[in-house]
């Protein structure tokens, strides 16, 4: 049964929306009045599949009962508690429980409100951490084309996403950028993880050449690329960047906003790849998206790098208001419960298969270019209309939508990312929906 009709607001200009054509939009609005599970509920009563967890960040789906609980408990006892000069016993223990879950020496854990403040802060510890072993010279900061890091000045200079930089003016100083892994034209239809392109990551050597690694502070990538349209490391790639980065003393910082907390079938795309960064930062599906949260991980060396001198003096001048906050560290923690009860840091392993035979069935339908998947990702990428780039994957994302799926599209890249508690059922759903779109798109 449809769930009853919600009016909509009857003045929708006040509010400035994020990442949106405001005004196509409030031509035609698109509400989300509810959810739960797998579904959102739309102001006219409809129920539209959850094919991208909400911003890729709702991992255990929807109104799940225990992080309900959780934050509803937690307003009762403790609302907030300064993050400055005082702490609160889910702090501590959310930082423990997320370092047992983190491979490797990433020991340490700071705390943010968003992806874009995690990439902020790993930014400014990886250029502190040289000053304070007396390398103050390293400053410059290396990221990657079509690469996205949020949308912070910092993040926003290291990110290589054109749209999102233009409007900006000259950003940070001192960042270069690596070439990108896209459209290696052996690797369309991978599926998994590419064959070709580790070479890419001597960029790092070639631009130590020019800068001198003296100067170069960290190098910051997604495991995968998300936001320019879901682009896998290269075989390889990534274990040669780590490789290139230690020879020359340079930090690694990973960004795994999008790929923690199970999405690549293992808590962490650093357990899949077996990458051991210095710096991993992380947000998103670290509260299941219900409260703003994330963390940055700091390897035990470079944590230490800060841990001098006398103790009554404040190791690093950084911090938000809301870090730690402690709702955000108890749905956090029910997050986690979750997840672990549930198993489902390890569902897209599980599912790996039957998904990537899902996302490759939508080969040969019209315009479709490229299909790639790993873990509970996937993309379908569409031939752009010459001249109208973004225009044939924002019909093809209105379609869906009135189909009852909701997906995400880049220029004319289709992403998938659903709910870790996905069933075959809804996997059959979102591709047979993709099929009928793609057939009746232009
Ligand atoms: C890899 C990556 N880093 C950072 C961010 C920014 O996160 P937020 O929107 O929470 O600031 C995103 C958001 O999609 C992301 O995909």
């Amino acid at each position: 049964m449809n769930a009853p009709i919600t009016p909509v607001p009857n003045d929708l200009d006040a509010y400035w929306m994020a990442f949106t054509p405001n005004r196509a939009f409030k031509k035609h609005p698109r509400l989300f009045v509810a959810a739960e599970g797998m579904y959102y509920t739309t102001h006219d009563g409809r129920q539209v599949l959850d094919g991208i967890a909400g911003l890729w960040c709702c991992n255990a789906g929807h109104k799940r009962p225990r992080i309900v609980k959780a934050i509803q408990d937690q307003v009762e006892e403790l609302d907030y508690s300064p993050g400055f000069q005082m702490g609160h016993p889910k702090a501590f223990e959310l930082a423990n429980r997320l370092k047992a879950i983190m491979p490797g020496d990433l020991n340490h854990v700071f705390f943010v409100n968003s992806g874009s403040e995690s990439v902020e802060t790993a930014l400014k510890i990886a250029i502190a951490y040289h000053r304070a072993r007396g390398e103050g010279h390293r400053t410059r900061l290396i990221g990657r084309e079509k690469g996205y890091h949020g949308v912070n000045f910092g993040g926003m200079s290291v990110g290589g996403m054109p749209a999102n930089r233009k409007m900006f003016g000259a950003l940070v100083a001192g960042v270069d950028h690596l070439r990108h892994t896209h459209g290696i034209e052996e690797n369309l239809f991978t599926r998994g993880q590419p064959e070709h392109g580790a070479w890419l990551a001597d960029d790092l050597e070639r631009l130590c050449q020019l800068h001198d690694p003296s100067t170069i502070a960290a190098v910051i990538v997604e495991p995968i690329a998300g936001s320019a349209g879901v682009i896998m490391p290269p075989k390889g790639y990534l274990e040669r960047l780590r490789e290139i980065s230690r020879k020359h003393g340079i930090l690694m910082i990973l960004d795994e906003v999008i790929t923690g907390f199970g999405r690549m079938g293992k808590p962490f795309a650093s357990n899949y790849f077996d990458v051991d960064a210095d710096i991993v930062c992380t947000a998103k599906a670290i509260a299941n998206g219900v409260i703003p949260m994330g963390a940055v991980f700091v390897h035990d060396h470079v944590h230490e790098a800060f841990m001098q001198g006398p103790e009554d003096l404040i190791e690093f001048f950084h911090g938000y208001t809301y870090s730690a906050n402690p709702m955000a560290c108890a749905a956090s923690l029910a997050t986690l419960d979750t997840y672990e009860e549930e198993g489902l840091f390890y569902r897209g392993t599980e599912l790996w298969d039957y998904w990537e035979d899902a996302v490759h069935s939508l080969k040969g339908l019209p315009h479709v270019v490229d299909i790639r998947n790993m873990g509970l990702i996937g993309a379908v990428e569409l031939e752009s209309i010459p001249g109208h780039v973004t225009r044939r994957a924002t019909e093809a994302f209105l379609k869906a939508y009135e189909k009852g799926l909701l997906i995400r599209t880049t220029g004319d890249i289709i992403a998938f990312s659903p709910p870790l508690i996905i069933e075959k059922k809804h996997i059959d759903f979102m591709f047979e929906t993709m099929r009928d779109v793609l057939k009746t798109i232009d």
